[in-house]
Order: C-alpha cells, then sequence, then structure tokens
C-alpha cells in the first residue's frame, strides 16, 4: 500500500492509473472500523485501484463539536488497510488541503436545509468541499458513502449530478453492532451505562417502522410519540426524531397520513450524555 500525503503526488499517481484502469475511492475521517471496511471491500468489487483517505476535515465541525477530541488511530487503521489490500492510502495535512490562501465554499441547497442542517450550520458545506476536493485528487470513477449519514450520501448524489462529475456515487447500506446500534466512530465515547442506553434507539427505529407497517393511516406524530418517549426515557436529548421523504429529506408535519409520504423514512439525531448520535432507517422495507 502506498501511503502519500502530497495532494499532487495523489493526484499524479491516479491519473496514471486512469490511463489503464478505474479508481474506486472512499472518503474517511478514520478511526475505522467494520462500517467503513466494509465500504471498502464494497470499493475492491467496484475497480482494480482503490483509494482510501483518512482527513479530519476541521470545515464541517461547527463551534463546541468534538474536533479536537476526534478518535485519531492511525497505526491501527494503516494495518487495517494494508489487510484489506489498499492501493493507496491518502493522507493529508489540513495544510495540504486547506491552506491560508483556501477561498472557496460548495453549497448544496434544499438537501441540506432540514435533519442535521438545522442543528450543525456550516457542516455541509464543510463535507461538500472537502468531497469535491478529494474527487478531483483522486480521480476517482467511483465513490462509495454509507447510509448511515443518509443526508451527506443525498448531498453527495445532488453536488455529483448538478456538477456533472465524471463519477458514480455508490451507496452501502448501514452496518450495525449485534443489538442493531449502527457502527460509528463516536460509539467509543459512550460510558458503559450509555451504551447500554444506547440499544434503545435501533429498537425505537425498529418500533416506528413496525407501526407505520401495520398502521399507514396514522398520522406522522401518533407513530413517533412511543418512540420519543422510550428514548428521552433512558436520558437520549433529541435533536430530531421524525419521518421525511427520501427524496427532498424534508420532515412530514405530525398531522401528515404516514402513508402519504414517498419513499418515507425515519431521521433520528441526539445526544446520549456527551455524544451525538445519529441514526436512519427505511420505512417500507421488510421487516427482520
Ligand atoms: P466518516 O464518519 O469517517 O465516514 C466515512 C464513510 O463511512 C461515510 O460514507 C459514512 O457514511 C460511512 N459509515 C460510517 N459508519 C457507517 C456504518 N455504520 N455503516 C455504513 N457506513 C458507515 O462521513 C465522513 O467520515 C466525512 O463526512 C467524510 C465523507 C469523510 C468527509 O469528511
Amino acid at each position: 500500500m502506498l501511503t502519500l500525503q502530497s495532494p499532487e503526488v495523489v493526484q499524479e499517481t491516479a491519473l496514471r492509473w486512469k490511463r489503464e484502469t478505474k479508481i474506486a475511492f472512499v472518503p474517511t475521517m478514520g478511526c475505522l472500523h467494520e462500517g467503513h471496511l466494509r465500504l471498502i471491500r464494497r470499493a475492491k468489487e467496484l475497480a482494480p485501484k482503490v483509494i482510501v483517505s483518512i482527513f479530519v476535515n476541521p470545515l464541517q465541525f461547527g463551534k463546541g463539536e468534538d474536533f479536537e477530541k476526534y478518535p485519531r488511530t492511525l497505526e491501527l487503521d494503516s494495518e487495517s488497510l494494508e489487510g484489506l489490500d489498499v492501493d493507496l492510502l491518502f493522507l493529508p495535512t489540513r495544510e495540504d488541503l486547506f491552506p491560508q490562501s483556501f477561498s472557496t465554499a460548495i453549497h448544496v441547497d434544499g438537501l441540506t436545509t432540514a435533519l442535521c442542517g438545522e442543528f450543525r450550520p456550516g457542516h455541509f458545506d464543510g463535507v461538500a468541499t472537502v468531497c469535491l476536493k478529494l474527487f478531483q485528487i483522486t480521480q476517482a470513477d467511483f465513490a462509495i458513502f454509507g447510509e448511515k449519514d443518509f443526508q451527506q450520501l443525498r448531498m453527495i448524489q445532488r453536488l455529483t449530478a448538478d456538477m456533472n462529475l465524471p463519477l458514480t456515487i455508490v451507496s452501502h447500506a448501514t452496518v450495525r453492532e449485534e443489538d442493531g446500534l449502527a457502527l460509528s466512530s463516536r460509539n467509543r465515547y459512550l460510558t458503559p451505562e450509555e451504551r447500554a442506553h444506547a440499544t434503545r434507539l435501533p429498537e425505537s427505529l425498529k418500533q416506528v417502522r413496525a407501526t407505520f407497517q401495520s398502521h399507514p393511516e396514522f398520522p406522522v406524530e401518533d407513530i413517533l410519540a412511543p418512540a420519543r418517549e422510550k428514548l428521552e426515557g433512558v436520558g437520549f436529548k433529541l435533536d430530531y426524531l421524525t419521518i421525511a421523504s427520501a427524496r427532498d429529506l424534508i420532515p412530514a408535519s405530525g398531522s401528515t397520513l404516514a402513508h402519504t409520504i414517498s419513499e418515507p423514512r425515519v431521521f433520528f439525531a441526539g445526544r446520549l450524555g456527551a455524544t451525538r448520535l445519529i441514526d436512519n432507517w427505511s420505512l417500507a422495507e421488510e421487516m427482520t
């Protein structure tokens, strides 16, 4: 595995590879877990050359968020990537990607206004800006994104279409722990007690899906209320628990009849102690 820091050298290498083959790319912020590794395995199926980036992107963290304490586990990450036979690990510094002179910001409207957009101002601009840069540097033919960050995935699909980027965005289902909790680098912030309570999150979303499927004629609020109560009961402080269409990500009002929403999904964000967790689940999916 090549490990490179310089954007110029990565771009030169990628341009050379592209003359003969295709490139699949997985952007990450490191502290790799099985969720990331599955995306990388998918990348290996898609193209003969795989590039992974690790960069904790300061642009997407707001004031008072966890940029400083975001877990950095480079040595372990590098070993995992070697084990998966990744071709190139791109490890830029802040100065490499965003020097003092950097003056551009990418804003994708619409899909980014609701849900996390409301609670993390500037976050999606930071993600869009770094991703567009990374796509240019890695010359990716495919880029793989997880459904865990569904709003991010939809925004990147929009950006790619709007700007005619010559790459295909591939989505990957959320990878979960045995008890259903979505894998996340931030799960390691949870105390053992909080981790036990966190089980209520996938349980509640499952409950929302079960009620949606058995009573599609219910108003949205009647479907969500028991789940909200359950989550608040174990100490979750909710940013939102809502049902929105996967098309526009605009939350339905509480009185909307659930079955009138196309491609319905339940979206959650909230804090358990100091840890912010997010999750989402398709409501049309078969029950498992
Ligand atoms: P990060 O949180 O490291 O996630 C990198 C990729 O892994 C994202 O596409 C994310 O959706 C996916 N992922 C994380 N946990 C997952 C899980 N449990 N199941 C499936 N996929 C999962 O998302 C980012 O980094 C950053 O915003 C980034 C895109 C790198 C831009 O800085």
